[in-house]
């Protein structure tokens, strides 16, 4: 099964628990929350408090993205508040190896990012050791931005170098995603598909998850 994460990013914030519920009785896998500490990126989004609701309210999968610096001195913070899968920045983070070891032992599945500029080799010496690759196909920081189309390419060859090291990382794209480009990027090789605006600034936020879950499944 494939899957439809929506970015609470883009969700409306005054009234987060109807948000949280629209999501729960929704086709969507998981909540993507992407929190952003106004130094790796130039925005700041939300912490501790946000992160508690979403704990106490939502039902499904909580797949964490950090933008944020020293990420490995949060692990715990964040596993602590539901997480079921963080992602760290590969540009984020000094100590990459170790940060997905801390994630793992803490029984959360690890996740890394990477920029639309990083080279897909960087993930040569970590692919087998990580559950989730986060392939960005817009500069992270912000929601609503134009889907990069280099992205086709490089997840295929993100898709031939799992292949090759007959991992079973998952490859999730987080940036621009819609019903325009949801079908290819599926066809070829994505499990989890992103989308912020694309859902929560349609009429019928629902009806657009279903839409997109159908056309990946
Ligand atoms: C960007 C975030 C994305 C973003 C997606 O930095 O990581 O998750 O919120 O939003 P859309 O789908 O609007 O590009
Ligand atoms: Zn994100």
């Amino acid at each position: 099964m494939k899957i439809v994460a929506p970015s609470m990013l883009s969700c409306d914030f005054g009234k987060l628990k109807d948000e949280i519920e629209m999501v729960n009785s929704s086709q969507a896998g998981w909540f993507h929350l992407d929190i952003m500490d106004g130094v790796f990126v130039p925005n700041i989004t939300f912490g501790t408090p946000i992160l508690e609701v979403f704990n106490s309210f939502g039902k499904k999968h909580l797949d964490m993205h950090l933008m944020i610096i020293n990420p490995e001195n949060y692990i715990e913070k964040f596993a602590s508040l539901g997480a079921n899968t963080i992602t760290i920045h590969h540009e984020a983070c000094d100590n990459l190896e170790n940060t997905i070891k801390k994630i793992k032992k803490l029984n959360v599945k690890a996740g890394v990012a990477i920029n639309p500029d990083t080279d897909i080799s960087v993930l040569h010496h970590t692919i087998k050791e990580i559950d989730l690759v986060c392939l960005m196909s817009v500069f992270p920081g912000f929601s609503g931005q134009e889907f990069i189309p280099e992205t086709f390419l490089r997840l295929k060859k993100l898709k031939q170098m799992i292949e090759e090291n007959k991992s079973e990382t998952l490859i999730q794209i987080d940036g621009g995603v819609s019903l325009n480009n949801a079908h290819e990027l599926i066809s070829l090789g994505a499990d989890i598909l992103v989308a912020g605006s694309f859902v929560f600034k349609s009429d019928n936020p629902e009806l657009t998850i279903k839409k997109l879950h159908s056309a990946i499944n």
